[in-house]
């Protein structure tokens, strides 16, 4: 029998009930135990994250309270599928209640926010981005699957595909940075890899998501309106989606906000002529969390049950967390308000992936030993820290980098430093904080004989003030070198974690300018979850170096403390501009020209209080070393539609230590039926060179490549003349030129 078949066989045996509880996910609940102890999660959630309780006090009272597993729900088939339940133990129990205890034995989906690792946390996907290394990621894809199947999780919702344009948006962190192709390139390597068949035949179910144009949000402010015309949106924000459908995603994820003014969730002419009739979708859609039942609030509904109604209607399969569909569909389909064959549509999607995913082929028996052999290994480690040491971006420096031997004494200084719940950043829920190195650690793990590492709290990202400045400045007194470790803990970037301005938070920017007085060089490692505004450190010459650390995960201070003793050569670049102000966003690379591109001249664009150019531009990083190009050239002058362009340049090593470089290519369509962007990446290449190497290095673009969708979203490729930028960065590039014909 094959999948169909079986499919149809378990619907045909289904009550209406236990065909919508397919279509029911939710997580476990927690009531309060003791008398008289209210049990508040939502509060103490917002209190965790907001800073006003650590996330140990947070767990503490979080463990007064009795957890249900809602095995009841799940024997008598109302609940098929779980989400955010990552307890090993309380996986297996609630597939043995699914398997043994329910009518149809049916399996549940598990579904975690696999983004970044498991119980093994890799960097942040923005801090990933920056490697530039579809091999890393592929093979941080490979640990994470590894260690969430080991725990019995089935479901990933990730990879996260929005393109991120702007960094007051706290969910950038979780993006790949601001280009459509770069983040198409990482997305489907992750759904390749997640999906495909282990040594096992084990397979993760990914969840492209959230579709669609999440990180346009209006301000940068999450869930905000998203309002932009339909060749924008297929232009910049749909193509890491059309590769996920193309790479056979299993699952998608609706977004939160309205779109043109209808609410993801519910929007028919997203979810099926775009999703599934255009880019050809076959898998299942799931909303996000509660989002059914936000329909209400965003004024797209009447109740709740019509939200339910007009969900499933727009192809909306699955409801994760608002209970809505449970609760209102079998009325519906029993009033003859909704056909039952929308049911069996979802049921089916829902069905055949299970069962593709092998979720009727498992033992559901709690292993603790299988698990710990997969998680937190020394390979999965290695992989970690692999991924963080090409994760980082230097940013500045001028000399001070790598520390030298003669440096005797260092002081690092500042609460992030040492703080493993903050160095962890977001969506990292799965990890484990304890197994986090830290910086401090790093750094006395990777420094050399003789050399000391000393450590004073001084300031933190919520310092209010500087009276123990004078005491900090006469601590760092004897210090050969100062490392000033400043930024964001781990709820200030991530979801619901917008700001209005990119300036470091509490009085950190006082601390860095008032440590650059002091007699050592100073060092200044950024841990963020997204570009923070530090003109003034940048500027500042007492600030000898600037390192964008990011959240680097598990193996942080390793890979960390590698990097600024020069045991490896920095090689991120930056793949979200960093802009100088908040007032510049959206700011990306790929913008347009506009008629009166900002000049010197008064009718320009420009501002009158900020400058026009960022503080570094998209592709920018610094290493150790240095690198020239030369000699760029093609292989053609005339191209023809279905050719591939070959261009070919000269990158050379001239520094005097061996490094990578990401030499990147940029096209820019200088004439054609609606404006072009100044700039679009096309290709890329990561080049490990030795000192003195020199290389001719050959990148290809398939013209077709250089089309783009018109004003009837049409994907139209038109001839005419193109620029041609391969170099360093999206600024510092050697130019040439191609054309395009008919013929060729
Ligand atoms: C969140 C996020 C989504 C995540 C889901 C489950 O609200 O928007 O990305 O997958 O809930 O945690």
């Amino acid at each position: 029998m094959d999948i169909k078949e079986k499919v149809e066989n378990i619907l045909s045996g289904m009550t209406l009930l236990e065909k919508i509880g397919q279509l029911n996910q939710a997580g476990t609940t927690m009531a309060s135990a003791l008398p008289g102890f209210e049990a508040d999660v939502d509060t103490w959630v917002t209190q965790m994250m907001d800073g006003a309780i650590t996330k140990d006090e947070f767990e503490r009272r979080i463990s007064m309270l009795e957890e249900d597993l809602r095995e009841d729900e799940v024997a008598c088939g109302t609940l098929g599928n779980f989400v955010n339940l990552y307890e090993d133990e309380k996986i297996a129990r609630v597939q043995q209640a699914a398997i043994k205890r329910s009518r149809q034995g049916i399996p549940l989906f598990i579904g975690v926010d696999v983004i970044r690792g498991y119980r093994t946390i890799f960097p942040t996907p923005l801090a990933m981005s920056c490697s530039w290394d579809i091999k890393l990621v592929e093979k941080m894809a490979e640990v994470a699957k590894k260690e969430a199947i080991a725990g019995g999780v089935n479901w990933s919702f990730g990879p996260m595909l929005d393109v991120a344009p702007d960094a007051r948006w706290g969910r950038i962190v979780e993006s790949w940075g601001e280009d459509a192709y770069l983040t198409g390139c990482f997305g489907k390597t992750i759904i390749k890899k997640f999906q495909e068949p282990d040594e096992h035949g084990e397979k993760l179910l990914a969840t492209a998501k959230h579709f669609a144009a999440y990180g346009a949000a209006l301000g940068g402010r999450d869930y905000n309106s998203v309002d932009m015309s339909l060749q924008k949106l297929f232009n910049q924000y749909m193509p890491p989606f059309i590769e996920a459908v193309d790479a056979g995603v299993g699952a998608v994820m609706s977004a939160f906000h309205d779109f043109n003014g209808v609410p993801c969730t519910m929007d028919e002419y997203l979810l099926n002529d775009i999703l599934r009739e255009r880019l050809g979708f076959d898998g299942f859609v799931v909303s996000d969390a509660e989002a059914v039942k936000q329909l209400v609030v965003h004024g797209a509904v009447a109740d709740e049950k019509e939200a339910a109604l007009k969900s499933i209607l727009a192809g909306g399969d699955m409801d994760m967390s608002s209970m809505d569909y449970i609760q209102f569909l079998p009325k519906l389909v029993e009033k003859g308000i909704l056909d039952e064959k929308i049911i069996d549509r979802a049921a089916s999607r829902v069905l055949t992936k299970k069962l593709e995913y092998g979720l009727f082929d498992r033992e559901y028996q709690y292993d603790p030993e299988k698990i710990s052999e997969a998680t937190l290994t020394k390979e999965n480690r290695k992989a970690a820290y692999e991924m963080a040491v090409n994760s980082a971006v230097l940013l500045k420096n001028d000399g001070v980098l790598p520390i030298s031997e003669k440096v005797k004494k260092i002081v690092v200084v500042g609460k992030l430093a040492v703080d493993k719940e903050a160095l962890m950043g977001p969506w990292a829920f799965t990890g484990e904080k304890d197994a986090l190195i830290d910086i401090v650690e790093g750094l006395s793990n990777a420094c050399p004989k003789g050399m000391s590492i000393e450590y004073i709290e001084g300031f933190s990202p919520v310092s209010t003030d500087m009276d123990n400045i004078s005491e900090v400045l006469m601590q760092v007194k004897d210090a050969d070198l100062v490392i000033a470790v400043a930024g964001e803990n781990a709820f200030m970037s991530g979801e619901a974690a917008s700001k209005a301005e990119l300036k470091l938070s509490g009085k950190q920017e006082q601390y860095l300018l008032a440590l650059a007085k002091a007699d050592a060089p100073v060092v200044t490692v950024l841990v963020s979850g997204r570009p923070l505004g530090i003109r003034k450190i940048k500027e500042n010459p007492g600030i000898n170096a600037v390192m964008a650390a990011w959240h680097l995960g598990t193996e942080f201070g390793n890979a960390l403390g590698d990097l600024l003793f020069g045991k490896r050569n920095p090689s991120g670049r930056l793949t979200a501009t960093w802009v100088d102000t908040a007032g510049q966003e959206p700011f990306t690379y790929n913008h347009n020209n506009t008629g009166k591109p900002g000049g010197d001249f008064k009718f320009t664009s420009k501002y009158l209080d900020a400058p026009i150019e960022p503080l570094y531009p998209f592709g920018y990083g610094l290493s150790y070393t240095q690198f020239s190009y030369s000699n760029v050239c093609t292989d053609k002058e005339c191209y023809c539609m279905n050719d591939i362009a070959k261009i070919t340049v000269t990158v050379e090593n001239v520094g005097d230590r061996d490094g990578a470089e990401v030499v990147q290519l940029y096209v820019r369509d200088l004439s054609a039926s609606i404006v072009r962007p100044v700039k679009e990446l096309k290709a890329f290449s990561k080049q490990f060179m030795k000192a003195g190497e020199a290389k001719r290095v050959t990148l290809e673009v398939p013209i077709q490549n250089l089309g783009f969708y018109n004003r009837k979203c049409e994907y139209v490729l038109e001839t005419g003349d193109f620029k041609v930028f391969v170099g360093h960065d999206s600024c510092q590039c050697l130019e040439t030129k191609i054309v395009v014909t008919e013929r060729g």
